[in-house]
């Protein structure tokens, strides 16, 4: 098999993520960054990708970490929805992937404007440098500028490069660089809420179904996968579909004790 080829395969097998119809661009971006890394040949690549960290990096180079404030607001609607209509303690969300925070941000700041104060947010994402942006909380004007006014003044002060995340928001949230593939990435605990949004579309059926399969086991009795528009899932075994406002939303079934199925259902 041709070296990058090979390497679109371990990029595959790593993260879900295929290029079978973006070849000439992946062929593209790898050579851009062997020449940037001074890497000579594609099999010491793949050396590097399989000893050390390269694989992050790469990432970075090939999947665009592309988010914004307030994306698909009518998700926020529905999450309100839903926490009002069964007794939850001390909410467990997780954001995967959150790029640089914005979606994860977005949703400390809807809670707490909904007066819903005790919760904890975790965000993840398999970029390094989008969660380090995420960590910091600094956007710029332009990012900014489509958060509603009242949210703006309540959640963000103004600084050199744009607009801070105040700390009212940022204890909320925490932040993790993570492949939602690796073997470890359910250590990550137990959710009400996944918020899983323009991801899927990566993936082809064998990811995503490895995917929902890990949210299932992730969250907890009841718990919700959030996916994007896009994301409709017709076999979601495990799940019960809801719908709100034309929407499609995942709810972890139970048995008649309260208590989740313990295996798969492989039907
Ligand atoms: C388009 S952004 C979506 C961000 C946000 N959820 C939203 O809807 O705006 C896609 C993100 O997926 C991340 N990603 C891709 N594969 C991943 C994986 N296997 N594990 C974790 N994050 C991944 C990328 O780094 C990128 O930041």
């Amino acid at each position: 098999m041709r070296c990058i080829e090979r390497l679109r395969r371990i990029f595959y097998d790593r993260t879900g993520i295929t290029f079978d119809h973006k070849r000439h661009f992946f062929a593209i971006k790898i050579l851009g960054f062997m020449q940037a890394k001074g890497i000579d040949t594609c099999d010491e690549l793949i050396e590097r990708i399989d000893s050390g960290s390269l694989l992050d990096e790469l990432t970075q180079e090939l999947v665009v970490s592309q988010s914004y404030f307030f994306r698909e607001e009518q998700d926020f609607a529905f999450l309100l929805h839903d926490i009002r209509s069964r007794p939850t303690f001390g909410l467990k969300i997780l954001s995967i992937p959150c790029a640089s925070g914005e979606e994860p941000y977005t949703l400390a700041m809807f809670l707490l404007k909904s007066g819903i104060a005790n919760f904890s947010i975790l965000g993840v994402d398999i970029n390094r440098a989008a969660i380090a942006k995420a960590q910091r909380g600094v956007y710029d004007r332009r990012t900014v500028k489509r958060v509603p006014q009242e949210y703006r003044d309540t959640f963000f002060e103004p600084c050199s490069e744009g607009y801070a995340i105040k700390g009212v928001v940022k204890d909320c949230v925490d932040f993790r660089t993570k492949n939602l593939f690796a073997k470890d990435f359910e250590e990550l605990g137990r959710f009400d809420y996944i918020f899983c949004r323009n991801l899927f579309i990566y993936l082809d059926a064998n990811f995503k179904e490895r995917a929902l399969q890990t949210f299932w086991r992730m969250l907890d009795c009841e718990g919700v996968l959030i996916t994007s528009f896009s994301d409709y899932f017709a076999k979601a075994p495990g799940f019960d579909t809801i719908v709100y406002q034309n929407k499609h939303y995942y709810k972890k079934r139970c048995d008649e004790k309260g208590c989740m199925y313990t295996q798969w259902w492989n039907g």
